[in-house]
């Protein structure tokens, strides 16, 4: 299954969510995540990992001469570009990269980088989920409603596969709930104060939720939460 990390916008936590995912992913599954990302991104400093084995190199060469795994993690990485490298890369270069790792794993995580080119479309076209992570502020928010209306008119997303997870929620949610995104919003994320890395343990329960919001796992009521609502039913009644 491909995994796909996707928001219009930096710094709003797909690098973040893609790494937590992996991380639960992993517990009982083969997993790969992909930086497809040429800012050049993020996975070589924030997880200690070279950067000559990079998605370019996986690309024109043997792609797994360029798998890492990162110290004490259970998942396989490709590392991200750089900028003047992106044109180096076909449209069928990406796609056979993706078509070859999801060969081999049971689960394929792509962190997208928010710039719309030529190798960033089969990881959208390809995926079997496109996940867009938003924050509930004005610019994330139209933003995504931008790039949505673009990517349908363009052909390069069926809506069908996509929904969204808000980040770094606090309160009441404003913008989102002000627009139609077309696609749903399965599951929001606190913003997590002090976060430092994506294996924070409150990070990690989160992903664990997000995961099976995406697979539509619907969590079945504790004997004790069905036990106190039957109890609250009982008093609102005697009133
Ligand atoms: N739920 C959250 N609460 C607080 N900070 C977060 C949360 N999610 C991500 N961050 C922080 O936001 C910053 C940007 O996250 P990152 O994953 O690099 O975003 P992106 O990959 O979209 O650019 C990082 O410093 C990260 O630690
Ligand atoms: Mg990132």
């Amino acid at each position: 299954m491909i995994i796909t990390v996707f928001s219009p916008k930096g710094g709003v936590g797909k690098t973040t969510l893609t790494l937590a995912l992996a991380k639960v992913l992993s517990e009982d599954k083969k997993v790969c995540a992909v930086e497809v990302d040429f800012s050049p991104g993020d996975f070589v400093s924030l997880l200690d990992l070279e950067k000559e084995k990079n998605i370019v190199n996986a690309c024109l060469g043997d792609y797994k001469a360029c798998l890492q795994r990162p110290t004490g993690e259970k998942f396989d990485v490709i590392v991200g570009g750089f900028p003047d490298m992106q044109e180096n890369l076909k449209y069928s270069d990406m796609e056979e990269l993706i078509d070859s790792l999801s060969g081999e794993y049971d689960y394929v995580l792509i962190d997208l980088q928010p710039q719309i080119s030529e190798v960033s479309v089969p990881p959208l076209l390809k995926a079997d989920k496109v996940l867009f992570v938003l924050e509930d502020d004005i610019s994330a928010v139209s933003r995504t409603v931008g790039i949505l209306e673009y990517l349908k008119l363009h052909g390069f997303l069926d809506t069908s596969r996509a929904c969204a997870v808000v980040n770094k929620a606090k309160g009441k949610k404003k913008y989102i709930t002000a627009v139609d995104l077309g696609i749903p919003v399965i599951y929001d994320i606190p913003y997590i104060r002090k976060l430092n890395e994506y294996k924070n343990k409150k990070m990690i329960k989160h992903a664990k939720n997000l995961k099976d919001a995406l697979f539509e796992v619907k969590k079945e009521k504790s004997l004790l939460r069905r036990l106190l609502n039957g109890f609250k039913r009982v008093k609102q009644k005697d009133k």
